[in-house]
């Protein structure tokens, strides 16, 4: 297999002066955002990247401005080494890896209102979690104007607040949204899970299981959206999953909840697994 490492660049004028040799030979760019630990899911959105751009480039950055006081900014995986191996594999030209002093210096105090479709689900449970989302993906955005930038449906929220703040502030790039990738018993692949010790992993299955659950019986005919979410429900509950944050079914744009299953409508699930929080969602479209 031909592998290429890719550059890695750490300075933000460094990678501006990249970009600019990149667009003077007429090559088109993708940008993977990203906070490393990388896994398959991850993996998926560079391959498309450098499968529909000219010229690939993945950011890893453990973005202090989006984590809760208590949660875990400090412990989240760093993996650099291993990361850079993976990347060496796809077909990435450039790895983007700032420090946190210049992303946000010292005097830094300008943070971006996230749209409206921030305030539910992530954004109650998580205060802030959007505002440095947006803000972060913003500066990214700004440092490295790429021609499409790859998000995955994994974060649905997360695509819904980066679209509709690329659509409400002009942004002149192309967002991409890839599938969830899953481990082959279902679980949705997370930098996370390896948090999760054994037990945990198994229990974990509950939240790919009520997804599922719903799927089916909306396939089966039911509408009821309070019913779907009873049931998925009691699949948590019966795995021994107390700590849910929410479970929900709303519409894929509004994220707002339905009462009736259509098309359009997207299950969304949180819940605690042991001392680690995971999310899940799966599009009832039929
Ligand atoms: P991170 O959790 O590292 O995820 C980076 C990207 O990979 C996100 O777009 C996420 O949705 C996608 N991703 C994660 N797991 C996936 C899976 N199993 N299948 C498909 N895609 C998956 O999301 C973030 O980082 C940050 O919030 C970021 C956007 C980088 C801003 O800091």
């Amino acid at each position: 297999m031909n592998q290429k490492s890719p550059v890695v660049v750490t300075e933000i004028g460094a990678v501006r002066q990249l970009v600019r040799d990149v667009r003077a030979r007429g090559k088109t760019i993708g940008l993977v955002p990203t906070m490393g630990a990388l896994h398959e899911g991850h993996m998926s959105l560079v391959c498309r990247a450098a499968s529909e751009t000219d010229y690939s480039i993945v950011t890893i950055f453990v973005n202090p401005t989006q984590f809760g006081p208590s949660e875990d900014f400090s412990r989240y995986p760093r993996t650099f080494d291993s990361d850079l191996a993976l990347l060496a594999r796809e077909r990435v030209d450039a790895v983007f890896v700032p420090s946190t002093d210049q992303m946000y210096p010292n005097d830094f105090s300008t943070l971006v209102q996230p749209p409206r479709v921030a305030e539910p689900w992530e954004g109650r449970c998580r205060p802030g979690h959007f505002q440095g989302v947006a803000t972060i993906v913003l500066k990214l955005l700004n440092v490295i104007p790429a021609d499409v930038a790859f998000f995955g449906q994994k974060d649905f929220q997360q695509v819904r607040v980066v679209q509709d703040m690329v659509r409400d502030l002009n942004l002149p790039i192309r967002i991409e949204v890839c599938p969830t990738v899953r481990d082959a018993d279902g679980l949705a692949m997370s930098s996370r899970n390896r948090y999760l010790n054994a037990t945990e992993r198994r229990q974990s299955l509950a939240l790919v299981q009520s997804l599922r659950r719903a799927g089916e019986l909306a396939t089966q005919g039911y509408r009821d959206a309070a019913e779907l979410r009873r049931e998925m429900l009691a699949v948590l509950e019966r795995a021994g999953i107390t700590r849910i944050d929410y479970v929900a079914l709303v519409h894929r744009e509004t994220l707002a909840n339905v009462e009736q299953v259509t098309n359009e409508t997207v299950a969304l699930v949180a819940a605690f697994v042991g001392g680690t929080r995971l999310i899940d969602n799966c599009s009832l479209g039929l």
